[in-house]
């Protein structure tokens, strides 16, 4: 009788459970029918394969070297690299130009210096001790020619990333993804997708950028032969603006390795130091089994 009761019981709420998920199930089909069409989010910028990605990842220094090209002649047009002295491009780790390369190429540079005697200022050749001067007298000047600000590009490739979402920011975290902002400037500078619109762009957030596409094929005459598309112009690029942003890369990713080696060594002795000690005890407790408590074994 009592179990009559209960099955009763449990098959009308079974019902009833099953009637409401029928409900909510017809709503969200209605709710999801034609509507007003989504604006659609920006996708994820496509993962390239970088040499500075990874454990024992470095800069390949033909790259540096047409990635800063590109920079010279297109991208310096509009955005500064304040961070940047004419020197670093000689730094270990860096593009590797020679001390009397970067000294010619600083006097090609008009640097504004003063003021003199007479209090006036003026304009002097570049040195190498420099840093890259702008095309602008200030943001103010560049948003008005531009339409927006160009950003500062000392950093950008680090300012610069995308959400990765859940699990992907976990998993990024274990497997050393760290090239969000390179992949996302890489797909930035191909993502002009619209030939009818040269400030549309596939994966700016919103899709219109105060930036008209910059790079076309042949526009930068590389001299090592390398393809001169707008793919291999990004790429290159982007791999100079990690370096600007991240100069000491290989520097921190040799260390982080010689601390892992220091602490997988540094582990399997104190594992033999814990094991020595303890084989002590242990022998100890052995021969005196029996003759007492364990602990007074040890203690004495
Ligand atoms: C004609 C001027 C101009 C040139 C040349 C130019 N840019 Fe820009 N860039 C801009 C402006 C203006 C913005 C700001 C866009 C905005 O906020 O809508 C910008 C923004 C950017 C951004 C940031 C986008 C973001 O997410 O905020 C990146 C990255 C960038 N430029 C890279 C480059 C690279 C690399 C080059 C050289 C290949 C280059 N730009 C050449 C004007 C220029």
């Amino acid at each position: 009788m009592r179990q009559g009761i209960g099955r009763g019981i449990g098959s009308a709420f079974g019902a009833a459970l099953m009637a409401a998920l029928a409900t909510s199930a017809a709503t969200v089909l209605a709710e999801s029918g034609p509507g007003p069409v989504e604006k659609q989010e920006q996708p994820n910028p496509p993962r390239q394969e970088w040499s500075f990605a990874g454990l024992f990842g470095h800069y390949d220094q033909g790259q540096l070297k047409r990635g800063f090209q590109v920079y010279r002649e297109v991208c310096s047009n509009c955005h500064s690299l304040a961070l940047i002295a004419f020197r670093n491009l000689a730094d270990p780790g860096g593009p590797g130009f020679s001390e009397a390369q970067v000294k010619a190429l600083a006097a090609t540079y008009k640097i504004k210096d003063g003021p003199n005697d007479a209090g006036e200022m003026f304009e002097r050749p570049g040195r190498p001790s420099d840093y890259f001067p702008w095309n602008f007298a200030n943001e103010q000047a560049a948003r008005t020619a531009l339409g927006a600000a160009p950003p500062d590009m000392s950093l950008l490739a680090k300012a610069r990333t995308y959400e990765r979402g859940f699990p992907l920011f976990l998993i990024d975290s274990i497997i050393q993804y760290q090239e969000q902002g390179a992949d996302y400037i890489d797909a930035l500078l191909n993502g002009y997708t619209n030939d009818n619109d040269l400030n549309w762009n596939e994966y700016f957030p919103g899709h219109k950028i105060a930036m008209p596409k910059p790079l076309s094929d042949g526009l930068v005459d590389y001299p090592d032969g390398a393809p001169k598309t707008v793919q291999q112009y990004a790429k290159d690029v982007a791999a100079f603006l990690m370096w600007a942003a991240e100069p000491k890369l290989e520097e921190r990713k040799r260390l982080g390795f010689r601390v892992l080696i220091f602490l997988i060594v540094y582990a399997g002795m104190l594992l033999l130091v814990k094991k020595n000690i303890w084989s002590r005890a242990a022998a100890k407790v052995s021969l005196d089994r029996g003759s007492g408590p364990i602990d007074a074994g040890i203690d004495g």
